[in-house]
């Protein structure tokens, strides 16, 4: 068994070219991207600009003349004065477009960091129940957390790329007008290394995704830890537990430290080569001779620029290079989510009346059913239990029921039609659920009751009465006001079934499912609740998993369910008479009041 072990069921290996990549992070930014571009191309201009000028100027300070230039093509006359308030201007200029490239590539990352949040829990929220209860705990966290921060990384220096290209070329045009020799050896240097560094860049990429892959396991690691801290507490495993994320931590540091490496690494080398690179330009001035100062002083400067813009262009591509494993990522698991949204029929459902299933067989895995040929159908009104032995199929069978799943082969009828034809919009409305397992927000009764729906707090109390948790709850200083969580101490296990009872009763639902909700309740107050729920046996078609038989006292009918099959369902009487399990389970239960079913 392997308890870091990958488990994204699902996901297409790790290929995919570069610009899809950029396209899916950046594509919808072309605007800015262009703005950018645009800025940053006036900006080269200025820079090439103030070099052309401080070099002349410089040149005729130490000549001690006006400055009569040919400078490559251009020929040009002017005084230093003028020269110098031509500078003044550029740099000036230059100024102003700081605000522009620092403001518009800060709005592309935080756009496209929101943007990817928000796709990413839209694609989740419209997940099926299938794919959402496969993810890996923790695993939706990060990739919205972390993944998203380190994919947005890649759009920072996508626009970093554009601007540093623009400023790189303008340069190099710049010193090809100045002096073509000296230009070409550079770029040709440029050109080179760009390719001799590939084979370090693509590593640098392929440890990014192993990085991203282990920071999800680490990531799955924590959340785990942090659910069962009691557990590791009560049976004294603090250690191993610790030790195991230690293993998570260094798994991660490892990769961590070889990404971070290829990010210095790459450009260093790139820029040791900035030396070798304005040597060789001006032994290439040298071998062709060029005599003008002016000329020669804005060359050097202009290669100098480059070169250093050369080894930001590098930074810039490796990072986006090993940021674009996490978009992948991140793009892999909102298609996985996407791909798995049910289809919802539209039809109009005003009321349920009957439920049936007509042979319904489910299995998780093809070829492994759990549950097989199950038919019955219920009217509206009845209170249905249901009972057989642990991993028997009772759970799936409510989640079928819920439209949670749908069946691998058979019908599930609803008014006698197909239950895919109706909008989900009206089942949400009319069908309620209370888990075995209470899940609260951290947030305040009333807000857990509502659980985001548009209800009044008249609803709220009325439900909060029918669960029998009204008065724990107005006993409480804060009221209905209270906060209450997974984490809060304000409440206890059977309070908070309590509130999740009132949660599901609270929009007067047509259809409530409970997974033996009263588990974690003393005898009277589930004696209490039973009497709420009896009084509204009109209302609601009740549907109860139940695993002590006390809570059968309600029910009209019970499905009988082993090994996945609907071997009885029948009245208790009935059932007492004609079914051995039943019957053992009554005798069990009878002879320890309140015994748990085998
Ligand atoms: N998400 C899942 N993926 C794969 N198999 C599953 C999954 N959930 C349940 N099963 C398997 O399906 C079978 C029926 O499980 P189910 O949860 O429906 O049983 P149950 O009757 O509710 O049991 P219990 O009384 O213990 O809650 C079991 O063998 C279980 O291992
Ligand atoms: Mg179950």
């Amino acid at each position: 068994m392997s308890l870091t072990g990958p488990s994204e069921h699902g996901e297409r290996s790790p290929q995919y070219s570069m610009r899809s990549q950029l396209d899916l992070l950046i594509g919808d930014k072309r605007r800015r991207i262009a703005a950018v571009s645009f800025t940053s191309t006036i900006a080269a201009l200025t820079e090439a600009g103030i070099f052309a000028v401080v070099a002349q100027v410089a040149a005729a300070l130490v000549n001690g003349k006006s400055v009569h230039s040919q400078t490559g093509i251009f020929h040009f006359h002017a005084t230093i004065g003028t020269l110098l308030w031509i500078g003044f201007g550029l740099a000036l200029l230059r100024l102003a477009l700081q605000w522009p490239l620092s403001i518009l590539p800060a709005r592309i990352a935080a756009d496209v960091q929101a943007g990817l949040r928000k796709k990413i829990f839209r694609s989740f929220a419209g997940a099926s129940w299938d794919v959402q209860s496969r993810d890996r705990e923790g695993q939706l966290q990060e990739i919205m957390t972390n993944q998203t921060s380190q994919a947005t990384a890649g759009a920072l220096q996508a626009t970093a790329l554009v601007n540093t290209s623009i400023t790189f070329v303008i340069l190099m045009a710049a010193a090809v007008v100045l002096s073509p020799p000296a230009a070409g050896v550079v770029l040709g240097i440029a050109v080179l290394m760009f390719a001799l560094l590939r084979p370090l860049r693509s590593l640098g990429a392929r440890w990014a995704r192993e990085l991203s892959a282990e920071q999800v396991r680490y990531a799955g690691g924590v959340a785990e830890a942090n659910r069962l801290a009691e557990e590791t507490q009560v049976f004294g495993v603090a250690g191993a537990q610790f030790d195991r994320i230690a293993r998570l931590v260094d798994a991660c540091r490892s990769l961590f430290l070889r990404t971070q490496v290829m990010i210095k690494l790459v450009p260093n080398l790139y820029q040791s080569f900035i030396y070798l690179l304005l040597i060789a330009a001006l032994a290439a001035l040298h071998a062709v001779g060029s005599g003008r100062a002016g000329s020669l002083g804005a060359v050097v400067l202009l290669l100098v620029r480059a070169a250093q813009n050369g080894q930001q262009l590098q930074t810039a591509y490796q990072t986006l290079q090993q940021s674009l494993p996490f978009v992948d990522r991140l793009d892999r698991a909102r298609t996985r989510y996407a791909e798995s949204s049910p289809a919802d029929g539209g039809g109009q459902l005003a009321s349920v009346g009957t439920l049936a299933f007509e042979n319904v067989s489910f299995a998780y895995t093809p070829g492994r059913p759990v549950l097989s040929e199950v038919s019955f159908a219920v009217d509206a009104g009845e209170a249905i239990g249901i009972v057989g032995p642990s991993g028997a199929g009772k759970s799936t069978l409510v989640q079928i029921l819920l439209r949670l799943r749908a069946p691998s082969a058979g019908r599930y009828l609803v008014n006698r039609g197909a239950v895919e034809q109706y909008a989900r919009a009206d089942w949400h409305r009319l069908v309620a659920y209370v888990p075995q397992e209470p899940r609260l927000l951290h947030a305040s009764v009333a807000e857990n009751i509502r659980f985001f729906r548009d209800l009044d707090d008249e609803a709220l109390e009325r439900a909060a009465r029918l669960a029998r948790i009204h008065e724990d709850i107005v006993s409480w200083p804060e009221g209905y006001e209270t906060i209450v969580g997974p984490r809060a101490d304000a409440v206890s296990g059977g309070q908070q079934q309590r509130i999740c009872l009132a949660r599901a009763l609270a929009a007067r639902p047509q259809v409530l499912v409970l997974d033996e909700p009263t588990s974690a309740l003393d005898p009277h107050s589930e004696t209490l609740i039973q009497e709420s729920l009896t009084a509204l046996k009109t209302e609601l078609t009740l549907f109860t998993i139940a695993h002590r038989m006390s809570t059968l006292d309600m029910c009209d009918r019970v499905m009988v369910i082993l090994d996945g099959r609907l071997v009885a369902f029948d009245t208790k009487a009935v059932l007492i008479e004609q079914n051995p399990y039943y019957r053992s389970a009554s005798m069990i239960a009878a002879g320890a009041p309140g015994g748990v079913l085998p």
